[in-house]
């Protein structure tokens, strides 16, 4: 029903059609890529998202993988996710392996935790044994979809320069998450 799809230039429209409604909304986007800043240039973004999957570690940045969460039925952008392949410092502590987000009018009907469930299979692919997964605390059912794949929970504590919020530290096993979702489905 679900895919992740790598972006193509046949997903021009949808996706800029995808980000502006996240504006519309007045909502939060995770896990886009960068998306926002390239609606006037999205063949720029498609080279971006190619330099991302070759950057080294440095210490701002890490190499990374971009998807559409597509659903099969009518081909439509539900949502994104942005997979970390390796982590920094910076991210070891703020943004983990993965970022997510659902379209504002598809929320609460159990998309996101499909967008993990297949974000842990290409983790697997690229033999990634354990994410990190953090979320804010206040984030209901950004925690919720993680807590689904029953992840050991490291710390928490208070970012006090970026989000000024309570950042909590999940650390998902890979092989135990899929099979999980598996067995349940
Ligand atoms: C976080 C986000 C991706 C969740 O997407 P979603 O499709 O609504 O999530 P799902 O429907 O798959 O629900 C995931 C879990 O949260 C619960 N949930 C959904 N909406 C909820 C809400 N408003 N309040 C509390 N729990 C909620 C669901 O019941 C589900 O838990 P369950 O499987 O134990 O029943 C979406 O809200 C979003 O894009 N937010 C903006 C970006 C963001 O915050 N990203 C995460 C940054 S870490």
């Amino acid at each position: 029903m679900f895919e992740l799809v790598s972006p193509t230039l046949e997903y021009k429209e949808k996706a800029i059609d995808f980000i502006n409604e996240f504006y519309e909304y007045k909502s939060e986007m995770n896990g886009v890529g960068g998306l926002y800043r390239y609606l006037n240039d999205y063949e720029g973004w498609l080279e971006k998202l190619e330099k991302d999957k070759k950057q080294p570690v440095t210490e701002e940045r890490v190499p990374a993988e971009t998807y559409f969460l597509v659903r099969k039925e009518d081909d439509k952008i539900i949502g994104m996710i942005n997979i970390r392949l390796a982590l920094n410092e910076e991210f070891k502590k703020l943004n983990g392996n993965i970022g997510y987000c659902i379209r504002p009018t598809e929320r609460g009907k159990g998309y996101n935790n499909i967008n993990l469930y297949l974000g842990l299979k290409k983790c697997k692919e690229h033999g990634i044994k354990d994410v990190l997964l953090t979320v804010d605390k206040d984030n209901e059912p950004s925690k919720k979809t993680v807590l689904r794949f029953n992840p050991r929970f490291e710390r928490e504590y208070f970012e006090e320069k970026k989000y000024k919020t309570i950042i909590q530290l999940y650390w998902i096993n890979v092989d135990e998450g899929i099979k999980l979702w598996e067995s349940e489905h």
